[in-house]
């Protein structure tokens, strides 16, 4: 459910906000929640045909407010067509005003079988994308003294099983952000972090867990339940939002808690899942 009567529908009016990885999941909810307090809203991603479909939705939730939405096929590992992107984009939707850096890959692997290419693959993803998409974009941030919200993942901070690629990464994203909090913050950009916790119908979960696994997860989170894409979605608006003006340099955990009891049952029931799912 999007609450965005909560706060005034038109909020974003008239500001452009470009998500990557937007076609789908937290991404997608995260661009949702944006158009539904009436952003221009770019998204991009690898398959044409999964952003035109997300277009369509997100067509109808900031129509209220003029706004328009833009799916541009984009590979964040590529800089010349961030670069495309974001140039198609101020010229559609007008200059950035919000980046969401949410582009990302994952798999289980063992580290002792974790293939270089496997591990370069997961960082020039997450983490060579998502400076890719921050130096694309710096201009029309700094025009539009704007910001920057990056998706990160508990991983970043406690060690999961299976996970040494994303935890690298996502440690890397988390530090880019607090750099890049430092050096911009002259041009008025700030830049934060989401930490999501579980969240359910997305593909990171989907393919890190099993439901034996979930129900088990869900009695040890302290909030004993998963998160939706949309509590991702209210807590990136809060960052781009005025309410948060002085708010630079921080990694904003939305994961009911989760963080606080460790990885120990994942690292026990990571062994339990299905070979394919490795
Ligand atoms: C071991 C694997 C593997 C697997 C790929 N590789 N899958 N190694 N186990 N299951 C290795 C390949 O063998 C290859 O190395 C290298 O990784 C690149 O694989 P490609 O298939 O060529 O890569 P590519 O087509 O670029 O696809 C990228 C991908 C893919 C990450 C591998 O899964 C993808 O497109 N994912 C996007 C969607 C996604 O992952 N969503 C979840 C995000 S959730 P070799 O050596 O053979 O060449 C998330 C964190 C969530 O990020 C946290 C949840 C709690
Ligand atoms: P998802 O739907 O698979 O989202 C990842 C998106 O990134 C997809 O739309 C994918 O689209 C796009 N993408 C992947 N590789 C790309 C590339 N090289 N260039 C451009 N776009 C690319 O999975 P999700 O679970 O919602 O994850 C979204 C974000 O939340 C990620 O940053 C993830 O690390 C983070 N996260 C998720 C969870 C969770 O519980 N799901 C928890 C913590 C953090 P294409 O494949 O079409 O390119």
């Amino acid at each position: 459910m999007i609450v965005q009567h909560l706060l005034p529908r038109e909020l974003f009016k008239g500001n452009t906000v470009f998500v990557t990885g937007g076609g789908s999941g937290i991404n997608l909810g995260v661009a949702s929640n944006f158009a539904a307090l009436g952003a221009n809203v770019g998204i991009c991603g690898r398959t044409q045909d999964k952003l035109d479909r997300a277009a369509v939705g997100l067509r109808g939730l900031n129509a209220h407010a003029g706004g328009k939405v833009l799916p541009v096929a984009a590979d964040v590992r590529d800089p010349a067509a961030l670069d495309a992107a974001l140039a198609r984009t101020q010229s559609e939707l007008g200059p950035v005003d919000v980046l969401v850096a949410g582009a990302a890959g994952n798999f289980l692997c063992p580290a002792e079988e974790l293939s270089p290419n496997g591990f370069k693959t997961v960082i020039d993803i997450d983490l060579l994308g998502s400076f890719h998409a921050s130096r694309a974009a710096f201009t029309q941030l700094r025009e539009r003294r704007g910001c920057i919200v990056f998706i990160s993942a508990p991983q970043a901070y406690v060690p999961q099983a299976y996970q040494l690629h994303v935890g690298a990464a996502k440690a890397g994203v988390d530090m880019l952000m607090r750099n890049l909090a430092v050096e911009w913050g002259r041009y008025g950009i700030r830049a934060n972090s989401i930490i999501p916790g579980p969240i359910l119908g997305t593909e990171g979960l989907k393919r890190l867990s099993s439901p034996e696994v979930d129900e088990r997860a869900r009695q040890v989170v302290p909030m004993r339940q998963y998160g939706s894409v949309h509590d991702i979605g209210q807590a990136a608006v809060f960052l781009a939002s005025p309410l948060a003006s002085y708010i630079t340099g921080t990694v904003l955990l939305v994961d009911g808690g989760s963080s606080l009891v460790g990885s120990a049952l994942w690292n026990q029931t990571v062994e339990t899942l299905p070979r394919g799912k490795r």
